[in-house]
């Protein structure tokens, strides 16, 4: 296959505050697909920026008292560092703020003034005269018009729930200086995005973009396209408009623009010519990864003003939903909030990567965050699954003075091996938890063999040759999983002296009869380190979603059930946790079962209770049952379920 060139970007985060770990799924879904085509053998770029302009940014350099360029300095400076703990390889990570930006969005609004799409109309807007300024929606509170609650945003009431607009606010006021509003006229800048309802609707059909994001984007279309504002009135940290006075760029008009900028920058810094990377002619295919809330503007507002400058249109833009913590929305008040420098502080930021392709399977529905999960999924695939193939051959290999046999077991290999095309067609549709899932069913695979052949057993000549054989399905699931653990994966494949050079090209070839490098443990089994610090709650009846996740339900198959003679109540279970291994638990149900009947059945177990001593032995946890005078039942999980699983 003739090798492509692809161009990459994700949504610029604001220069307003820290990165958490929303933005983090984004950058590594989209690192993911970035690692994965150049190791296709792919050209493939990933571009990035800060988005530095518009009121928050300025009012937040107000407030630190400094300039707004030395705030979005600071920021970039923190962002590219936060990332970089995820080992997000941008191959540049620029700013909105920049020359190249300027001059693109000065030439891009010039052409579109040429083409008849930019207007000027008079609109009525809220006056902040305290602050001197106009005022974005956001900034706006007053008084519900249904309800009379005080203090509410612009946007809805949070008291009764009802929706409107600022302008229906009773007594609106400033939420910056608190002063009464007054509405006051001015004159904005338009884009007439109705102009393009035909180029839009041509251009969507043939956009590779999830179905319910592009409904959604016709249905706008159909109900009628308005208009774009597309100026603010000074003062306002941005782009000045050219020919105008005191009139700025909205942050949305060049934000979008500082992809383009970014690859230019990267261009002029690499002797490339911009034109043969991202031009109307440049054969580049361009492709844009960000979250379902930004949609509208990357689908109809910015493929309008490229149409409109003639630059080379994207061919996909990849939408993904939101990242929730234990279900909930992330929220700073709710302490479920994560910034993405905390999580690095408790755990390896690689690992993230993994948990997330573990979930993402291309879709737009919120994906979620829990920490005990994660410590769970880890241990068992990564740890328990993944790296346990090379630490259980390793010694067999080492007692050979590191050498490889020259016999394998291909009938074995081939078998691996047959499933990598379809490990790489989920990877290019980003289907990365399909991709993920099957590399692991591959290791469960050879974990098995191990078992099966028993290599400690064994003849030391066959106790090389199956330790090869693994070895060598190691170094392919590596390969295989090193666009979702590149810092791991390269250290595992310093064992062949290929923690660089290897690609899926390659991947095919045993490595028989020759001498590796010992295998050093990559990662030890991760305990909890408490993310986010609990916070204090007030008493009351009612428990909240926080101090329910504090009894940690867990499946567990009852291995063995044996009655205690001396007690007429009691069952003595031996129970399979999954990676929490094996509990017992005396269990007061013997008036309702019979031990016997009781092996391979699932329960329901409260994993962290405190272990109690009792007369027969130390009862660790508690499975869950319900009674009446007549019975006990117990409560069992559907089909499926297996030992270990969070119940919640
Ligand atoms: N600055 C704009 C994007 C301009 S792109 C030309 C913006 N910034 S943002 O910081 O709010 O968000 C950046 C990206 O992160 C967006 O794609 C957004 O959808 C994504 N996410 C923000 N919070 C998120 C989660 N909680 N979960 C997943 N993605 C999230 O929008
Ligand atoms: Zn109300």
């Amino acid at each position: 296959m003739k090798s492509r060139k692809i161009l990459v970007t994700s949504a610029l985060p604001y220069a307003n505050g820290s990165i958490h770990i929303g933005h983090v799924l984004e950058s590594v879904i989209t690192d993911i697909w970035v690692r994965y085509q150049k190791i296709n053998g792919n050209e493939c770029l990933y571009f990035c920026a800060d988005d530095t302009h518009g009121t928050p940014v300025m009012l937040k350099a107000k407030e630190l008292g400094i300039e707004p360029e030395e705030l979005i300095r600071r920021i970039r400076e923190e962002h590219i560092r936060s990332y970089s703990k995820f080992n997000i390889n941008f191959d540049n990570f620029y700013t909105t703020h920049s020359d190249e930006n300027k001059e693109y969005a000065e030439n891009i609004y010039k052409k579109c003034k040429e083409a008849n799409l930019i207007f000027k109309k008079e609109i009525e807007q809220f006056y902040d005269s305290e602050e001197g300024l106009f005022l974005s929606d956001r900034f706006i509170k007053g008084q519900c018009p249904k309800c009379g609650a005080k203090d509410q945003y612009g946007d809805g009431c949070s008291v009764c729930g009802t929706t409107y607009s600022p302008d229906d606010l009773v007594n609106p006021y400033s939420s910056l200086s608190n002063s009464k509003l007054t509405k006051k006229k001015t004159e904005h800048v338009f884009f007439d995005l109705p102009q393009m309802k035909d180029f839009l609707e041509d251009y969507l059909k043939n956009l590779s973009l999830q179905d319910p994001i592009k409904n959604k984007l016709n249905e706008w279309i159909e109900d009628g396209l308005k208009p774009w504002d597309i100026s603010r009135d000074a003062p306002y940290f941005g782009f000045e408009i050219p020919d105008e006075k005191d009139k700025f760029f909205y942050v949305w008009l060049d934000a979008p623009i500082g992809y383009l900028a970014s690859a230019r920058n990267w261009a002029e810094n690499n002797d490339i010519n911009i034109k043969d990377l991202w031009d109307e002619a440049s054969d580049f295919e361009i492709h844009h990864f960000i979250g379902k809330d930004i949609a509208y503007f990357h689908a109809l507002f910015w493929p309008a003003l490229l149409k409109s400058s003639n630059i080379r249109l994207p061919e996909s833009i990849n939408v993904h939903g939101f990242l929730t913590i234990n279900n909930e929305k992330m929220s700073k008040s709710n302490g479920t909030f994560i910034n993405a420098d905390d999580f690095a502080e408790k755990y390896d930021g690689e690992l993230l990567r993994y948990y997330f392709a573990d979930k993402f399977n291309n879709s737009i529905d919120d994906l979620d965050f829990n920490e005990d999960e994660f410590i769970q999924k880890i241990n068992s695939d990564i740890v328990g699954k993944y790296l346990n193939i090379a630490s259980r051959v390793s010694k067999f290999i080492e007692k050979n003075n590191n050498n490889l046999s020259a016999a394998i077991d291909e009938g074995f290999i081939q078998k691996n091996l047959t499933k990598i095309d379809e490990i790489n067609k989920h990877y290019e549709n980003l289907n990365l938890s399909k991709s993920v899932k099957i590399i692991m069913k591959m290791a469960d695979e050879v974990n098995k063999y191990i078992n099966e052949n028993e290599p400690w057993k064994s003849s030391e000549e066959k106790a090389v040759e199956v330790s090869t054989t693994a070895i060598n399905c190691f170094r392919v699931i590596s390969i295989l999983l090193s666009p979702v653990l590149p810092s791991i994966t390269s250290k595992a494949l310093n064992m062949f002296n290929e923690s660089s050079n290897y690609d899926f090209n390659n991947i095919r070839d045993n490595l028989v009869n020759t001498r590796i490098n010992p295998y050093k443990p990559l990662l030890k089994r991760l305990e909890k380190a408490k993310i986010n610090e609990e916070i204090e709650m007030e008493n009351s009846d009612l428990i909240n979603i926080k101090d329910f996740a504090k009894v940690e339900l867990r499946v567990a198959k009852i291995v063995k059930a044996e009655g205690i003679e001396e007690a007429d109540k009691l069952i003595k279970l031996h129970l399979d946790v999954g990676d929490l291994g094996q509990r017992t638990v005396f269990a007061g149900i013997k008036s309702a079962y019979d031990p016997e009947n009781l092996n391979g059945r699932h329960v329901v177990l409260v994993a962290n209770l405190e272990p109690r001593k009792m007369k027969f032995g130390v009862s660790e946890g508690m499975v869950l049952a319900s009674s009446d005078e007549g019975s006990i039942y117990l409560i069992s999980p559907d089909e499926g379920a297996k030992p270990g699983q969070l119940v919640k």
